[in-house]
């Protein structure tokens, strides 16, 4: 049964094949899937290939008659464009891609503008001028087994962007004649960033082309550096954007986030930033005496506060808890005063301790209230449990009394 009907598949698809290759005979793949090394693009490789999904032949791009079988089908009289040099692939990828009326037919909602773009980039600007080292089409999207971005075998899948670009910007020796770091990389593997993309599967999270966009590859500079990353972490910008630190920073030339927390090697942040110790950012640029050092150890401080007041609120409630008390409300309220943390640590971007201060406030407030109520259900417990210790020993007291009393009528009999 099986065998039948495999074979019988097998069979429609020679047919298929057949007929296919009937009506439009191409002699390029025929031949090229014998051929070796670079030389070498078989019927497979190509089926995978958006353009040839769509329709497209080896002809479209390379010109030639695919329906001659022999050296002529890539004579200059049947069109043939002979080899494809990197200078080239740009212009020749464009071609179609640039031109609105050719594309509308294919896919209307599909952008006409990656070669403009491309042109506008460090990538685009030096291959004008001549340098065949920079990215071009082909390095980021591949040739001849081509994908759309969405589809996650393709190069530009934002899973797979991160390694496509360390191919030239991770290595050392090809990068050598330009005076850039080869680090991005290898920083970008240890950051937030890469474990909520790759490790969490989180999509919202940023790789290499969000920061830097795709065609218009060039880094922000210092001014616009601030405005990538609130596009995603809006309320610590908009707080960064009325703090004194905006102007200060700005006037010393220095980028605004980038500056405390990294680009590329973004580390997961903690209250130790805050405060004065070594680990402090803070202590990089403000020394004893002057008010942001003040500022940063009375931030620390609140927050450590509050936070060990959250603990101390969930001791007591789960101690209440596995005495068989319930608190199921005064927990939902301790999820209060954790927001309020998580609310605080946001408003740290303000860079001033008062507004810290009236989160952390709002939040110790409630662990007084929870603190008070764990207090309360522990003290309800010891009632309860002296009530039953009490009972227990006036039962046994009846008991015995009237064993007692019991023995005493029995001697009298
Ligand atoms: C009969 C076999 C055969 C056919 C048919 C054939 N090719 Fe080739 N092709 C070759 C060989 C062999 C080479 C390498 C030698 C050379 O440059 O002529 C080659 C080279 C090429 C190159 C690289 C050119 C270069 O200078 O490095 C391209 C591109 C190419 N073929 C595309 C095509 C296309 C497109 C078609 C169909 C229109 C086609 N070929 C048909 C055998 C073939
Ligand atoms: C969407 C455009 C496109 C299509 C369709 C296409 N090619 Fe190519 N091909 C290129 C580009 C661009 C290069 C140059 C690759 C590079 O340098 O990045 C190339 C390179 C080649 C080479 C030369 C490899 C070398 O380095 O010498 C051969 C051979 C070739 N293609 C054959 C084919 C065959 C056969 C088909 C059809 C099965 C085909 N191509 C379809 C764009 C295309
Ligand atoms: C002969 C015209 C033509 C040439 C040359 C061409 N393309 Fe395309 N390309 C198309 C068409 C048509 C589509 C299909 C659009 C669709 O339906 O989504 C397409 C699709 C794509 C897609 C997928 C778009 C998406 O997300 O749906 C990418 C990426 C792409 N091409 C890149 C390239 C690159 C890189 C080159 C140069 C190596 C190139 N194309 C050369 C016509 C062309
Ligand atoms: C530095 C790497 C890089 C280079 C160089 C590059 N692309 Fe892209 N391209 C991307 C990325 C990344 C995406 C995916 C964008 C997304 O996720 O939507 C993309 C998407 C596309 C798409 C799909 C539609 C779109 O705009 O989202 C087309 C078509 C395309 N590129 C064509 C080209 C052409 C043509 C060139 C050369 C002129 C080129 N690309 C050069 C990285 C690159
Ligand atoms: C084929 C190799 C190659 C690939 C792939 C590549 N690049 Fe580049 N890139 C270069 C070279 C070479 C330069 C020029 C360096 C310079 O001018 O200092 C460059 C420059 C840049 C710059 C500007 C650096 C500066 O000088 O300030 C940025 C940003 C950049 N690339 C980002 C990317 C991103 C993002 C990707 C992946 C989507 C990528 N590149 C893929 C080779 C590549
Ligand atoms: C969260 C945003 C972000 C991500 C993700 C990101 N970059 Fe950057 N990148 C920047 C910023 C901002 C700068 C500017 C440097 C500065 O001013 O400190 C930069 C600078 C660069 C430069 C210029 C040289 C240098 O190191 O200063 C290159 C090249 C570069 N990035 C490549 C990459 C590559 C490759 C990836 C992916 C592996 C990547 N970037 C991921 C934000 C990002
Ligand atoms: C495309 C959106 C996007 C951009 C742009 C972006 N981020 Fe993020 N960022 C995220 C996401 C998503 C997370 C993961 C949040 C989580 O842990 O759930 C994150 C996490 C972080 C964290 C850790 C937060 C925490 O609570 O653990 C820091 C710090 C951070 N980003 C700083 C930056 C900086 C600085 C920039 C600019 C150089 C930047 N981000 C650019 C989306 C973005
Ligand atoms: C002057 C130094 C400094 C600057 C500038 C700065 N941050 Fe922060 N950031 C911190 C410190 C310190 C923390 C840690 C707060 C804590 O956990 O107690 C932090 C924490 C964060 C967090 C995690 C917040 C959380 O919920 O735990 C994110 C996200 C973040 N910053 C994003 C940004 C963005 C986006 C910018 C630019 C608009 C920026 N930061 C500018 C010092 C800075
Ligand atoms: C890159 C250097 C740098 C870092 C890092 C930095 N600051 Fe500042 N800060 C400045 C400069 C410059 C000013 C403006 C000049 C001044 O008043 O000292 C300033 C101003 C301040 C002010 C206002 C001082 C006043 O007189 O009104 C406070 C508060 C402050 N910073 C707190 C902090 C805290 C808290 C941190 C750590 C989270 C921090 N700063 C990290 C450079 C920095």
């Amino acid at each position: 049964m099986w065998r039948n009907r495999s074979l019988g598949a097998i069979f429609v698809l020679i047919i298929t094949v057949a007929l296919a290759q009937a009506q439009q005979p191409n002699s390029c793949v025929d031949c090229h899937s014998a051929l070796e090394g670079e030389l070498h693009v078989t019927q497979e490789q190509f089926a995978q290939d958006i353009h040839a999904q769509k329709g497209l032949t080896c002809a479209s791009c390379h010109g030639g008659d695919p329906s001659k079988t022999d050296d002529s089908a890539m004579s200059k009289a049947a069109g043939f464009k002979g080899k494809i040099e990197r200078a080239g692939v740009p212009k020749l990828c464009g071609s179609c891609h640039s031109d609105p009326a050719f594309m509308r037919q294919y896919n209307p909602s599909l952008r006409t503008d990656q070669f403009s773009q491309y042109q506008t980039s460090i990538h685009g600007k030096r291959q004008a001028a001549g340098d065949t080292k920079v990215a071009v089409c082909t390095d980021c999207h591949g040739v001849h087994d081509l994908r759309p971005a969405s589809d996650t075998r393709s190069k530009v899948h934002p899973l797979n962007i991160a390694t496509t670009c360390s191919r030239c910007h991770a290595d050392a020796e090809y990068m050598a004649t330009y005076k850039i770091p080869t680090n991005q990389f290898a920083d970008y593997k240890t950051s937030v960033h890469h474990e909520a993309l790759v490790e969490r599967g989180d999509l919202s999270a940023p790789t290499c082309t969000t920061c830097h966009g795709n065609h218009g590859a060039t880094p922000p500079g210092v001014g616009s550096v601030a405005n990538v990353c609130s596009t995603c972490h809006v309320f610590q910008a908009q707080l960064f954007e009325a703090s004194p630190h905006k102007a200060a920073f700005a006037s010393a030339g220095l980028p605004g986030c980038v500056t405390c927390h990294s680009n590329h090697g973004i580390s997961k942040p903690s209250d130790a930033m805050l405060g004065t110790s070594a680990h402090s950012v803070c202590t990089n640029c403000h020394t004893q005496g002057d008010a942001g050092y003040k500022a940063a150890g009375d931030m620390q401080q609140q927050i450590s506060g509050l936070e060990t007041s959250i603990v101390r609120s969930d001791r007591i409630l789960s101690q209440a808890e596995s005495s068989g008390m319930e608190v199921s409300q005064p927990r939902l309220e301790l999820d209060q005063a954790r927001d309020a943390l998580t609310k605080a640590r946001v408003t740290v971007h303000t860079f001033a301790a008062h507004p810290v201060r009236a989160d952390v406030d709002s939040g110790l407030k409630i662990t007084t209230k929870t603190y008070g109520e764990g207090e309360g259900a522990l003290r309800e417990r010891d009632y309860r449990r002296t009530g039953l210790g009490m009972s227990l020993v006036a039962i046994v007291f009846v008991v015995v009394a009237l064993r007692l009393y019991i023995k005493e009528i029995e001697k009298n009999q």
